[in-house]
């Protein structure tokens, strides 16, 4: 599978501190924009929660990465607010599927798919994201990123509401070679992750 970024929007997935995810000198998306945006709550071995977010590729397959791996997941679907559950809809995952070469160490392969246990219904503001065709990777890029993660470095929780946050994509050789999408400067996710190929 190739991901590009023309529709495509890069999702933040990340958990930095084992928190929640990052999206940095952005603003509040409108409301529903992005209906393929998926909350994942991360049910920790611990007895913990917390969150990652994916984006819906069909109605029962969600995209995260792979560092989002947890003891069991629920995706909630139709968010904006997190505090607002009006219309959201809670499906538990039945089975992750991390990239086989995933790697923490070396931040490589960061992709995971989940099955959801049974399929979402699709509404205005629960719809899979359009993926675009291989062959316009070209770079630079711009590209926008979105997610519930922390919007402050100097703050420990993650955002209520979607944040998105415009970024150009660079090209350079570090990033090539580990097949991942890097952006430049201080907006975006709070670290490089995107996988190209899976
Ligand atoms: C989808 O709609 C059906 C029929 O109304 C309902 O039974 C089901 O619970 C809904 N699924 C979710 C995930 O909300």
């Amino acid at each position: 599978m190739f991901i590009h970024c023309e529709l495509v929007v890069l999702i933040l997935a990340l958990t930095l501190d084992g928190q929640a995810s990052a999206v940095y000198g952005g603003h509040e998306a409108v409301a529903h924009s992005r209906p393929y945006m998926v909350l994942l709550e991360r049910h920790m071995q611990n007895g913990e929660t917390s969150y990652c977010d994916g984006f819906l590729l069909t109605e029962d397959f969600v995209m995260t990465a792979a560092h989002c791996q947890a003891k069991s997941f629920t995706a909630l679907l139709g968010v904006h607010n997190v505090r607002n559950s009006n219309g959201i809809q809670r499906i538990y995952v039945k089975d992750t599927f991390p990239h086989k070469d995933y790697s923490a160490t070396e931040l490589i392969n960061d992709i995971m798919i989940l099955k959801l246990s049974s399929k979402a219904n699709f509404s205005n503001n629960v719809r899979p994201i359009a993926l675009a065709d291989r062959g316009d990777g070209s770079l630079p890029k711009s590209c926008s990123v979105s997610g519930w993660g922390r919007n402050d470095r100097n703050s420990k929780y993650m955002s209520l509401k979607l944040m998105e946050v415009s970024v150009t994509l660079t090209d350079n050789e570090l990033c090539r070679g580990k097949k991942i999408y890097c952006s430049e400067g201080e907006a975006g996710p709070g670290r490089l992750w995107w996988s190209v190929s899976l």
